[in-house]
């Protein structure tokens, strides 16, 4: 049988490495002579891989990472602040695409970089579904728009709303008052004329979604979507996080049977994803946060 947290201590040099990265305290030097894992704290890794990525002599062994199909050579090149910032400056939400499917192939090249991403706690709990046919979007959009509509006129009867806001966090509440009725009472969300104001008829969406309650994973979920927005900008495509579509979702038995989302799961982020109709001439320049410097 496979042991896990294991240090092969004929290949391993002592430095040392692991016992100093290891972000759990794990790993120890016993005496002068052996560095090993405490067994008495392995269950508290959190399979980061740090430790791996460090040894030069590739001496430790952990169930689930392995030195053949979790590592790779680190690259020697890297991006410097000015090539970041301007990458980062040239991406905007997008909205309007051109009429072009989403591959199979540049999915899985933004899943990639998904993966590269950090996590609050292993194992990590976000899935992702990731819809490219077009036309299962634009039979999910009206069904969306009807539930939008509905609460705009259900939020307005003084004693139903208040028992809806009463069932939502301030952030949520906050939200639906201050943003979405307001575009709903300004024809937003409609689909009025077919026009979608909510996917955007784009031609792809990615829903991250995650069992209710599961650690960390409404971070990890708002992480993820990140890093795929910053992945489809560096792989020429467009993309804009869409916060309407995962509470829509989430209440409607209809919606989550449409996009396979398992039974209690619940959709954290959603981000459409297309080719770009237009293209911006300029880059935006917004002020810093709110930053308060304690030296
Ligand atoms: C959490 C979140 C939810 C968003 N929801 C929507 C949405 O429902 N519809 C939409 O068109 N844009 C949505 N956006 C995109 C923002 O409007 C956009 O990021 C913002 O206007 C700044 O523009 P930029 O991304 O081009 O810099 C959302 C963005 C975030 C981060
Ligand atoms: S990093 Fe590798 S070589 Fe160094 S002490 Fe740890 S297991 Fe041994
Ligand atoms: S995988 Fe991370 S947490 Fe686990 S032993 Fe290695 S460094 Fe420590």
């Amino acid at each position: 049988m496979y042991e896990s947290h294991l240090i092969d201590a004929t290949t391993c040099t002592k430095c040392e490495l692991c016992v100093k990265i290891c972000p759990a305290g794990i790993i120890e030097k016993t005496g002068n002579i052996n560095v090993s894992f405490r067994k008495d704290r392995t269950d508290i890794c959190i399979h980061c891989g740090h430790c791996m990525a460090m040894c030069e002599t590739k001496s430790i062994s952990i169930e689930g990472i392995s030195y053949e199909t979790n590592f790779r050579e680190l690259p020697v090149a890297s991006v410097d602040y000015r090539q970041l910032m301007e990458f980062l400056m040239t991406r905007r939400s997008v909205r309007i695409f051109q009429n072009k499917p989403v591959t199979r192939e540049v999915v899985d090249r933004i899943l990639d970089v998904i993966s590269t991403a950090p996590f609050g706690v292993s194992p990590d709990n976000v899935e992702i579904t990731v819809i490219t046919d077009k036309s299962l979007i634009e039979k999910a959009v009206p069904e969306m728009s009807k539930i939008y509509m509905q609460l705009g006129k259900i939020i307005k009867i003084p004693a139903l709303g208040w028992l809806i806001r009463r069932s939502m966090s301030q952030e949520t509440t906050n939200t639906l008052m201050n943003f979405i009725v307001p575009h709903i009472n300004k024809g937003h969300y409609s689909y009025s004329d077919g026009i979608d104001d909510i996917a955007r008829n784009a031609p792809a969406l990615f829903l991250f979604h995650a069992p209710k309650g599961a650690e960390e994973h409404t971070v990890d979920a708002h992480i993820y979507l990140t890093y795929a927005l910053l992945a489809a900008h560096s792989l020429g495509l467009g993309a804009t996080a869409i916060g309407l579509i995962g509470p829509a979702i989430n209440q409607s038995k209809s919606l989550r049977t449409k996009f396979r989302i398992p039974a209690g799961n619940e959709v954290v982020e959603t981000m459409i994803l297309g080719y770009p109709k237009l293209k911006f001439k300029r880059a935006i320049i917004r002020p810093r946060k709110k930053v308060a410097y304690i030296s």
